[in-house]
């Protein structure tokens, strides 16, 4: 190759990585909701989880215990298919993602303008995280 398309392809490349990097969220600590989704969980919780649960119960060192390294999918997993424990399976999708959304404003995770969607691929990729201490 002439050197100058090596140059030009060396560029190329370099501007690909520019844009890539920090776009694509990996942790909880993302912004992976929207502030609108984690209000709807409030009062989800609030109805459907406070007679059995508080939300201190899913946040801090608690929530670390059980989910910190975990895949947001497992929570997704975890609370659309067991919970609310008396009716598991009842809850829509977009109901588990507001949970979801509660628990996470909670913690302190910070929330953004790309609601959390339904997508387990996704959530896959998403490792649960809060912020350092
Ligand atoms: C009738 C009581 C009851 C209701 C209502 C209920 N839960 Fe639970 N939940 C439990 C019990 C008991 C456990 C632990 C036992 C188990 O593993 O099933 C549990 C476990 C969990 C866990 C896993 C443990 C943990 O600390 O992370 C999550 C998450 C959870 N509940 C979320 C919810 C959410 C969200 C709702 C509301 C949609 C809800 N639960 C409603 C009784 C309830």
């Amino acid at each position: 190759m002439p050197t100058r398309m090596k140059r030009a392809v060396f560029i190329v490349a370099l501007i690909l990585l520019a844009s890539c990097s920090g776009q694509v969220p990996e942790t909880s600590m993302d912004g992976i909701y929207t502030a609108q989704q984690a209000q709807r969980g409030a009062g989800l919780f609030e109805s459907l989880c406070a007679r059995c649960h508080s939300v201190q119960e899913f946040s801090g060192r608690s929530f670390d215990a059980i989910w910190a390294g975990v895949p947001a999918a497992a929570l997704y997993t975890r609370i659309a298919n067991t919970m609310p424990l008396d009716q598991p399976g009842s809850l829509g999708i977009p109901q588990v993602l507001a949970l979801m959304a509660h628990i996470f404003n909670e913690n302190g995770m910070p929330a953004s303008s790309t609601p959390l969607e339904g997508d387990m691929d996704f959530m896959m990729s998403i490792t649960l995280t809060r912020p350092a201490q």
